[in-house]
């Protein structure tokens, strides 16, 4: 159990109560990364598009979501998270993305405070974006460059083993 409150410039709040999350109730772990605080400071994930993370995030997605949301974000008892519905339209930020995450919604959507560290769930919701197969427009949570650059995820698609990035072993 972390024993300092995280600061977070950003307003983090319960997707359902609207309560601030409490950023001390964390693992020990990953909750000071330099991911995890220029997200606190600025509200982007800088993971979104690094490709040592979505590496990362798509192992804990398998580990930790797909059997309710399904193994491409399809859907099963969960929602879809690949298209452009969104129960929570906050949930269009990475801020809102996060805190649902972190805080659970309603229902079987528990918070995971306990169970991924803040640097799991920064991975973990950058694989989710990456796995949006839906209209570049409504993917407020890309800049305009990345906007560009954006193609919707395709089955089958894989990344090498340990790529360079935030997340990489070698910290390169
Ligand atoms: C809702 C993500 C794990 C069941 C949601 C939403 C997101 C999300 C973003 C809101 C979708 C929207 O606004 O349309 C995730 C991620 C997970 C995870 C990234 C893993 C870290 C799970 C698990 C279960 C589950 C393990 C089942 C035990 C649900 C259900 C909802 C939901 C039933 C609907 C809740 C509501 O509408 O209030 N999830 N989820 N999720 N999730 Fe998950
Ligand atoms: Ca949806």
């Amino acid at each position: 159990r972390a024993t300092t409150a995280q600061s977070s410039a950003v307003d983090l709040r319960n997707i359902v109560t609207g309560e601030k999350l409490d950023l001390s109730d964390v693992l020990p772990e990953g909750k000071d990364t330099p991911g995890v605080k220029q997200f606190l400071s600025t509200g982007h994930n800088p993971y979104i598009t690094d490709a040592s993370c979505l590496k990362k995030g798509e192992q804990t997605f398998l580990a930790a979501c797909s059997g309710c949301h399904g193994h491409i974000g399809e859907g099963k008892i969960g929602p879809g998270l690949a298209d452009n519905y969104w129960t929570y339209p906050q949930n269009t930020t990475d801020a809102g993305l996060f805190s649902t995450v972190f805080g659970g919604a309603n229902g079987q959507m528990g918070p995971h405070n306990e169970s991924l560290t803040i640097d799991d769930m920064l991975q973990v919701t950058a694989w989710v974006r990456h796995l949006y197969t839906g209209p570049v427009k409504d993917a407020e949570w890309l800049n305009d460059d990345q906007k560009k650059k954006y193609t919707p995820y395709k089955l089958g698609e894989t990344f090498p083993d340990d790529p360079p990035g935030m997340c990489a072993k070698s910290g390169k």
